[in-house]
């Protein structure tokens, strides 16, 4: 396939997410949750393509993109890790928490490991305070970690 074919493939099925919100009055969260759905994160020309066919501003575009931790700007792995660091996480250890699954992957955060298959985000409250530290892989919640739960996790994902 030559590249300006994909790239109206791509286009195509941009305009076709933006046509299904037309009638919606604030239709950029619906709109950006569906394109993250289909290519996993927010390229920058697509939010641009948004920005060109339905009149919103690229600055409020890239605004709401880059504000919530659950959008994504750049390619991620196939598992995002969400590691929380407010404060009831902090105290029960979420540092150690980012430290064994860095050690673990090999990364950093914000990195994706080589194979594709993680990346590493800290964020801020995930809701479950009472079962503290936490993280997030994909929409899955884990709890109560400690570094011999998180190689557990782990191993379920590899
Ligand atoms: S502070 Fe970590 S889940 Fe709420």
């Amino acid at each position: 396939m030559n590249e300006s074919i994909g790239a109206e493939l791509v286009y195509s099925k941009v305009d076709e997410i933006i046509d299904r919100y037309k009638e919606e009055k604030t239709p950029l969260m619906a709109i950006l949750e569906d394109v993250s759905q289909v290519y996993g994160y927010l390229p920058k020309d697509i939010l641009e393509r948004i920005s060109h066919k339905t009149g919103i501003p690229s600055s409020k575009i890239y605004g709401v993109a880059t504000f919530y931790s659950f959008f994504e700007t750049k390619p991620v792995g196939k598992y995002v890790i969400r590691i929380c660091k407010n404060t009831p996480c902090h105290v029960l250890g979420a540092t150690d928490v980012l430290e064994t699954v860095k050690k673990e992957l090999g990364i950093k955060e914000g990195e994706t490991t080589k194979d594709g298959l993680f990346t590493v985000e800290v964020t801020s409250c995930l809701g479950v305070c009472g079962v503290a530290p936490a993280m997030m892989i994909n929409d899955v919640t884990y709890g109560n970690l400690n570094a011999e739960r998180i190689r557990e996790i782990f191993a379920l994902y590899r």
